[in-house]
């Protein structure tokens, strides 16, 4: 796989909540490549400088059309910047980066949180066989991404902490129940890092193969700044180049 810095046209931009949005931009050597959790490094604004870049996971790709759309959190300078970009405008954009997902699961399940559902929506669509998901938030307003994934998925399954949609409590009241229920044999998982370590242990206590997709900071995001590290088992783990998708047995320190 070649990684390509490209001039991305940018599509559509569209808000999915009120600090969220989704950008598509025209890449097609970047859509014919790219894998379920990966990752590209996109030009946050042509006026921006020093050029700033920030990693945003593939969320959506069309080979077809040769397009990519990213989902982000206006956040920071460089999403508030992004988020200003106008439809029509160009975009450096370098990607695909990362290792992603293993793609052979034949029951799978999924379980997200928050940004790292955006991954998630790529795995859904690539994966060849029926998919639950279960979804968690603090609020109904949180889990506005059920719409996004019911059309992809055979079951979706919700929780919210305060119990205003779906079963109350986080993901781990409902997922030990559909382990024992769901004959499945994979669980991936992309959220918050204390829901993926709470997610990998029961699963890996259930017996089953858990994958994970980690987000830390990162500088290059090619491998050069050691600003992404996480302690792997016997050596450190880069989670731009050797991830950011791990196996849970994998990860030792997150
Ligand atoms: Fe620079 Fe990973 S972001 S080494």
């Amino acid at each position: 796989m070649t990684k390509v810095i490209c001039e991305a046209k940018v599509i559509a931009q569209k808000f999915l909540a009120p600090d969220v949005k989704l950008i598509e931009v025209k890449a097609p050597e970047i859509a014919s490549q790219g894998q379920p959790g990966q990752f590209v490094n996109v030009e946050v604004s042509r006026q921006a400088a020093p050029l700033l870049r920030r990693p945003l996971g593939l969320a959506v790709v069309n080979k077809e059309a040769g397009t990519c759309s990213m989902i982000y959190r206006i956040i920071g300078e460089g999403t508030h910047l992004l988020a200003d970009t106008c439809v029509g405008a160009t975009l450096s954009i370098i990607g695909p980066l990362g290792h992603g997902f293993d793609l052979n699961a034949k029951r799978p399940l999924v379980v997200g949180g928050g940004l790292g559902l955006a991954p998630l929506l790529n795995l859904v669509t690539s994966l060849a066989v029926p998919v639950d998901i279960l979804i968690g938030g603090r609020t109904k307003a949180e889990v506005f991404w059920t719409e996004l994934f019911r059309e992809h998925v055979r079951n979706v399954y919700v929780t919210t902490d305060d119990g205003s949609c779906g079963t109350q409590g986080n993901v781990n009241a409902l997922l030990p129940q559909l382990l024992a229920e769901g004959e499945y044999d994979c669980v991936y998982v992309c959220g918050p890092v204390p829901m993926m370590k709470a997610v990998a242990q029961v699963v890996e206590q259930a017996g089953l193969p858990c994958q994970v997709s980690l987000e830390k900071y990162m500088a290059c995001g090619l491998g050069a700044c050691l600003s992404c590290t996480c302690g792997g088992i016997g050596k450190r783990l880069k989670v731009c180049t050797d991830g950011p998708v791990f196996w849970s047995k994998e990860v030792a320190e997150w």
